[in-house]
C-alpha cells in the first residue's frame, strides 16, 4: 500500500505525485530545504476560499440581515493575516490589545473591528475606543461602567454588544465550551445577570446597546446547540422589546465551527450551517414577534485551520518493549507541544502522512512525538505510518492552522516555526523562525532599584 494524503484534512491546494506533496504548487521537500523545518506552511488560496465561503454563505442565508462575518484572530493572526481579512470583505473579531495592535499595523478598518475579552483592562479598551473600533462585546458589569466613562470623557459613543451564556452545552471539549452556567464568559440568562446588564448598560448615554453576542464552544460539529443558543438570544430580543418598546438590530451567534482533522471526522459546510441558522432565527423571530436582527458570526478555526499543515523531519526512531511484552514504534520529529500544544490539552486527534517520497513498505502503529523534556510531548498517540520512516523523512500534520501557530511556545527554549505562505508555485516567510538571539534578547542584565517608600 503507498502512502496517500486524504483530501479531507490536507489544503485544498495538495497534490501528490510520486509520495511528494504539494501544498499551492511548492513541493513539501523543497520548502523545507528553502525555509527548514519545523514550519508552518499556510495555502493562502485555502485561506480566502474559506473566508469567501463563511461570508457568502452568511450572506446568502441572512440576505439583508446579513451582518459581518468576523474572522476570529485568536486562531491565527498576522498582519498578512489582516490584509487577506480585509480584502475578502470580512471583519475581524480581536480579544486583546496584542491582537488589536496587529490589526492596527496593518491599518484594518477600525468600524470592522469587534472586540472581545473577559478582563479587558483600562488600556485595551482605551486603545480600542481611540481606534474607533466598531464594536465592543462587553462582559462584566465592571467593564460596562469602564467602557462608559472611557467614552463618555472621549466624547463617543461607542456600541456594545453585551456577551450572555446562554446555558447550553456544545458536546466539546470541557476546557473549549463556553457556554454552560459555570463559566467566567458573558452574563447568564438563567440567573438574570443578562438583564442586570441590559439594565446597567442603558442607564449611560455613552453606550449603545446594540443587541447580544454569544459563543458556545470551540471544534462543535452538533448544530443543534448554535439553534438554542440563537433561540434563547431571541428570547432575550424580544424581553427587550416589551420593556424599552424598540427592537435592538443585532445579533453575534460567534464561532465555533468544528473542521476535519481525521478521516471519520465529517463536518457540515458553511452553507449548510448558516441556512439551518437562518431557518431557526427566522422562526424564533415569528414566534417573539420581531423583525429579524443583523446576524454576525465568528468562524476562526473553519477559515484558516484546514489552510495550515505544520512540516517536521523526522529525528529518531525507537522501539520500546511495553510491559505486556508488546512493542511500541515511537517516531521523534523535530517541533512538538512547543508547536502544538492542542494534543496534549485536549486530547486533540490529527492525522500525518510521509510527504518526501513514496513508500510500498507495509503500515506500522506509531507513536510520533517531539523533542521536548516531558513524556507527554506527544503529536499524535497512535497512527498507521509506512514502517520505513527513518531519520531526514519529511512528516506533515494537517489541519494544523487555528491555534497552532497562536498557542506555540517556548518551552525547553524551544525557537516558535516559521509560518510560509504558499500560493500558486511561490512560497514567502510571513512569520520568521525565532532564534535563540531572540529568545536571549528578552534578558535584561538590570541594577537593583530600591523598590520601598
Ligand atoms: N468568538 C469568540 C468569542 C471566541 O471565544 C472564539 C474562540 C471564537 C469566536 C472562534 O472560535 P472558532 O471558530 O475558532 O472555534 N484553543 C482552543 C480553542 C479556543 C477557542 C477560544 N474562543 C483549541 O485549540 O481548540
Amino acid at each position: 500500500m503507498t502512502n496517500m494524503f486524504n483530501p479531507k484534512v490536507w489544503p485544498s491546494t495538495t497534490t501528490e505525485e510520486f509520495g511528494v506533496i504539494a501544498v499551492g504548487g511548492c513541493s513539501l521537500p523543497v520548502l523545507a530545504r528553502e525555509f527548514g523545518t519545523p514550519a508552518f506552511i499556510l495555502d493562502e488560496a485555502d485561506f480566502k476560499l474559506r473566508a469567501a465561503q463563511w461570508k457568502s454563505a452568511l450572506d446568502k442565508h441572512f440576505g439583508d440581515n446579513a451582518g459581518t462575518a468576523y474572522y476570529a484572530a485568536k486562531a491565527f493572526i498576522s498582519k498578512e493575516i489582516v490584509h487577506w481579512v480585509e480584502q475578502s470583505g470580512l471583519g475581524l473579531d480581536v480579544c486583546t490589545g496584542g491582537e488589536l495592535a496587529v490589526a492596527k499595523a496593518a491599518n484594518f478598518p477600525a468600524e470592522r473591528i469587534e472586540l472581545h475579552g473577559n478582563n479587558k483592562s483600562e488600556e485595551e479598551i482605551a486603545d480600542a475606543i481611540d481606534y474607533r473600533v466598531g464594536t465592543i462585546v462587553v462582559d462584566s458589569l465592571q467593564e460596562i461602567e469602564r467602557v462608559a466613562k472611557n467614552a463618555h470623557n472621549k466624547g463617543v459613543v461607542q456600541k456594545v454588544l453585551l456577551r450572555l451564556t446562554p446555558g447550553v452545552d456544545a458536546h466539546t471539549h470541557e476546557a473549549i465550551s463556553t457556554a454552560h452556567e459555570d463559566v467566567k464568559f458573558g452574563f447568564s440568562i438563567a440567573s438574570g445577570a443578562a438583564w442586570d446588564a441590559v439594565l446597567a448598560t442603558t442607564k449611560h448615554d455613552s453606550l449603545s446597546l446594540q443587541g447580544f453576542h454569544a459563543h458556545i464552544g470551540s471544534q462543535i460539529f452538533v448544530s443543534d446547540a448554535f439553534e438554542t443558543s440563537a433561540a434563547r438570544l431571541i428570547e432575550m430580543l424580544s424581553k427587550y422589546k416589551a420593556q424599552f418598546g424598540v427592537e435592538l438590530p443585532e445579533l453575534d451567534l460567534g464561532g465555533g465551527y468544528g473542521i476535519a482533522y481525521v478521516d471519520g471526522d465529517d463536518p457540515s459546510d458553511a452553507n449548510q450551517i448558516m441556512e439551518k441558522l437562518s431557518k431557526t432565527v427566522t422562526a424564533e423571530c415569528g414566534k417573539n414577534n420581531l423583525a429579524v436582527p443583523k446576524i454576525s458570526i465568528e468562524p476562526g478555526r473553519a477559515i484558516v485551520g484546514p489552510a495550515m499543515i505544520t512540516l517536521y523531519e523526522v529525528g529518531t526512531t525507537k522501539e520500546v518493549v511495553l510491559e505486556d511484552g508488546s512493542k511500541r514504534w515511537y517516531v521523534s520529529v523535530d517541533g512538538g507541544m512547543s508547536d502544538n500544544l492542542r494534543t496534549a490539552l485536549y486530547d486533540a486527534e490529527y492525522s500525518i502522512d510521509l510527504v518526501n517520497r513514496i513508500s510500498t513498505a507495509p503500515l506500522r502503529m506509531a507513536r510520533v512525538v517531539g523533542k521536548h523534556c516531558e513524556t507527554g510531548d506527544i503529536v499524535i498517540n497512535d497512527v498507521q505510518l509506512p514502517s520505513d520512516i527513518v531519520p531526514g523523512d519529511l512528516l506533515a500534520t494537517p489541519a494544523t492552522g487555528a491555534y497552532g501557530r497562536s498557542m506555540a511556545n517556548n518551552y525547553n527554549h524551544m525557537v516558535r516555526p516559521p509560518v510560509i505562505s504558499v500560493f500558486n508555485q511561490t512560497a514567502r516567510t510571513i512569520i520568521r523562525r525565532e532564534s535563540y538571539a531572540d529568545l536571549l534578547a528578552l534578558e535584561v542584565d538590570e541594577k537593583p532599584r530600591r523598590i520601598a517608600e
